[in-house]
């Protein structure tokens, strides 16, 4: 059976939980039959993973941080989404483009009309602009996050960042969603891992990505 490719990425402050799930839903999809690709950003390729140890630790500009960014995800999009897409498969994305918006936009401060113009350039298709199919988000507060993040590893440039920062970041990932909510899952993060689970499951199920 061939299959449309479906895109999913994944997004929410530092300490919002995302990563077990997102590995749970690429086990989802492949006991439904699908091939999985299951990466990341920044990252994804080896240009990428050197960009992204660059941005997360060395001390940079908000145009050059912007800039790297999006030379990362022109790279991954060319030689790992496009391609996996093409194929008909299923790509889980932790973070893509409303992480830049929510960071560096917010976050930062940086002008949210450069980073619409690299979007629009580095997103650029035959068939319009790329964008995810469906974005879940993990939403929490930022006070819980930085709770949760205290001591649990070295902290990059992010994670160093105080709360006020996080709470910049969540507005910023609010407004993306508010501009796009068909895109958008949003989940409570701030329940139990299982109970976030199965919001998750419900939410795709229902709306079609994901069979019962
Ligand atoms: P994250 O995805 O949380 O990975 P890990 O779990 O390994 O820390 O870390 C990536 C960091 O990069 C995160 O703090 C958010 C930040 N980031 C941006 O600032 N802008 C972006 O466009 C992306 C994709 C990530």
């Amino acid at each position: 059976m061939t299959h449309t490719g479906l895109f999913i990425s994944f997004e929410g402050i530092d300490g919002a939980g995302k990563s077990t799930h997102i590995d749970g839903l690429a086990q989802a999809f492949k006991a439904q039959g699908r091939h999985v690709t299951l990466t990341r950003e920044p990252g994804g390729t080896p240009l990428a993973e050197k960009l992204r140890d660059l941005v997360l630790h060395d001390a940079m500009d908000p145009l050059t941080e912007a800039l790297l960014i999006f030379a990362a995800r022109r790279d991954h999009l060319q030689h790992v989404i496009e391609p996996a897409l093409a194929r008909g498969e299923v790509v889980l994305c932790d973070r893509f483009t409303d992480a830049t918006f929510a960071y560096q936009g917010s976050g930062r401060g940086f002008d949210l009309a450069v980073l619409q113009q690299l979007e629009a350039w580095v997103q650029h298709t035959p068939n319009g602009l790329r964008q995810p199919d469906v974005t879940v988000w993990f939403e929490l507060d930022p006070q819980v996050a930085a709770v949760r993040l205290a001591g649990a590893r070295v902290p990059d440039r992010f994670e160093a960042q105080p709360v006020t920062f996080f709470e910049k970041v969540s507005q910023g990932y609010a407004e993306r969603a508010g501009a796009d909510p068909q895109r958008f899952v949003r989940l409570d993060a701030a329940q139990t891992r299982e109970a976030v689970w199965q919001q998750l499951l419900e939410q795709l199920v229902q709306q079609g990505w994901l069979n019962p």
